[in-house]
């Protein structure tokens, strides 16, 4: 099976868990933001690729008044947009007929589904030759001034999510805005519309999480639990830094967020883990299946770690960002 058959027959489920609980990983979105609070000219083109069902776009979309455009292989995946106003693309698994420059490309949580496979696995080192092709790709369609942002699982795990990087800019004041306080957590802020103002009023926890990673809980649980299966090579950030310093952009940030997902109570964070990873029986609504959204929150607890916080619950989702600017 093509990952675009795989993504078709995951569509459904993938845009259910987002659409019923579109702020449970409001959090991914921080970094993102905080890129964007720090520039002097916000992107009026942004491309969001490995997009799927536009999760990215979505949370962007509103802060952000700029063309977006989705690029992902799985039409299925792109089927389930329900916004308007964007320009969707279907792009082959090499993103050989990718087309346009952007002020902004993003790529969020695919690139490691990006891969060659030798019989039913992913070959480590023709994977790593086609992200290092698609992100060569990627970078040359960065306008000047513009900004290419990789966020995935990487794949050698750092010692700790927030293990913060020192040596880029703006890290301070993300710490600085986002975790003065480790117990307080401020949903809300995302309510902001304009970017440019942006005061991220977002308290949260350190999270710091030196234990399983999604890495783990997708080759040791999901790939063994699902009945499609979870065939994946994951990203070496450093060799996609050096393919796009190559193309002639700069490092401006790099961190491994611990980003928490955040549910009310348990059966939501086990039906929106069960269908965002095709888990068991696909449910409307979580507690339809009340045992089975109990048993996967157990699970999640055992792979990621849980965190119970203001009487919230939140999932540890350990990722590395990255951001390249090209100079103007
Ligand atoms: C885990 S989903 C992430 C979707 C979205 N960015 C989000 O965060 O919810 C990965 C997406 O990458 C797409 N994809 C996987 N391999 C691809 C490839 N080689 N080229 C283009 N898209 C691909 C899939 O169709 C899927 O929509």
């Amino acid at each position: 099976m093509t990952q675009q058959e795989y993504f078709d027959l995951r569509a459904k489920r993938y845009n259910q868990c987002l659409s019923v609980f579109p702020n449970a990983r409001a959090m991914d979105v921080l970094p993102y933001l905080h890129i964007l609070a720090n520039r002097n000219k916000l992107p009026e083109s942004v491309c969001d690729t490995f997009g799927g069902s536009g999760f990215i776009t979505n949370s962007l979309s509103e802060k952000l008044n700029a063309k977006f455009t989705i690029a992902d292989a799985s039409v299925g995946m792109m089927d389930e947009f329900k916004g308007k106003d964007i320009s969707l693309m279907q792009v082959k698994p090499d993103f050989s007929n990718f087309v346009g420059k952007y002020d902004m490309i993003i790529s969020h949580g695919g690139l490691h589904h990006a891969i060659e496979l030798v019989g039913n696995k992913a070959d480590r080192i023709k994977s790593d030759a086609l992200q290092a092709k698609i992100v060569r790709q990627l970078a040359n369609s960065v306008n000047p001034g513009g900004l290419l942002i990789v966020s995935d699982i990487p794949k050698v795990q750092p010692g700790g999510f927030n293990a913060l990087s020192t040596e880029c800019d703006g890290i301070d004041a993300l710490m600085r805005d986002s975790y003065k306080d480790n117990i307080y957590f401020v949903l809300d802020a995302f309510e902001t519309k304009n970017i440019k103002n942006l005061n991220i009023k977002l308290h949260a926890t350190m999270n710091t999480h030196h234990g399983p990673a999604p890495k783990y809980f997708f080759d040791e649980y999901v790939a063994k639990n699902m009945a499609l299966g979870h065939v994946a090579s994951y990203p070496d950030f450093n060799m996609l830094d050096q393919v796009v310093r190559d193309a002639g952009l700069k490092l401006v940030f790099r961190m491994n967020f611990c980003t928490p997902w955040v549910f009310n109570n348990i059966e939501d964070a086990g039906w929106f883990m069960r269908e965002k990873f095709s888990i068991g029986t696909p449910t409307q609504r979580p507690g339809q299946k009340a045992d089975e959204d109990i048993s996967m929150l157990i699970q999640v607890a055992h792979y990621l770690g849980i965190n119970q916080m203001r009487g919230k619950i939140l999932t540890n989702w350990g990722v590395t960002y990255s951001a390249w600017q090209r100079s103007l």
